[in-house]
């Protein structure tokens, strides 16, 4: 599967991540089922723990929107000041991943890019085995 694009939808979200304290600016473009991208970024806040990853950002718009299918999201993070070139390969948080197990399958795939043509490919599976899962 080839996901430049969506890739290059992530870096585009990354531009407006708010870093003011961490410098380490996140993209994230969530890939519904149907075709649909939501982006996120990064919002942090001066007392920490009310700071939100640009992979839940994407989600919980996507889901406030009543969309619940999804087929995979690209992440791009790095220090704000290195710009697009110096960007590592950046996977979601523990907490992040539990979120997309709420609601996603096991093949959920995230993609994590140093650029537009160099990503690496998981599934959530990989990211979060043995994972606890909503049962209904
Ligand atoms: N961050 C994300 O947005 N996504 C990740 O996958 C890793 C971490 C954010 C949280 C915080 O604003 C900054 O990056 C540094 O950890």
């Amino acid at each position: 599967m080839d996901y430049s694009s969506l890739v290059t939808s992530a870096f585009e979200a990354r531009k407006n991540a708010y870093v003011p304290y961490s410098k380490f600016a996140v993209g994230a473009a969530l890939l519904t089922a149907d075709g649909r991208i939501y982006l996120g970024c990064n919002i942090e806040n001066v007392t920490l723990t009310p700071t939100v990853c640009a992979e839940r950002t994407a989600f919980f718009k996507a889901i406030s929107e009543d969309v619940r299918e999804f087929a995979a999201i690209a992440v791009v993070g790095g220090l704000v000041d290195l710009g697009e070139r110096q960007v590592d390969f950046c996977t979601p948080c523990g907490v992040c991943r539990q979120v997309m197990v709420e609601f996603c399958g096991p093949d959920f795939k995230i993609v994590t890019a140093r650029s537009r043509d160099d990503w690496r490919e998981y599934t959530l599976d990989q990211l979060l085995p043995e994972a606890s899962k909503p049962k209904f």
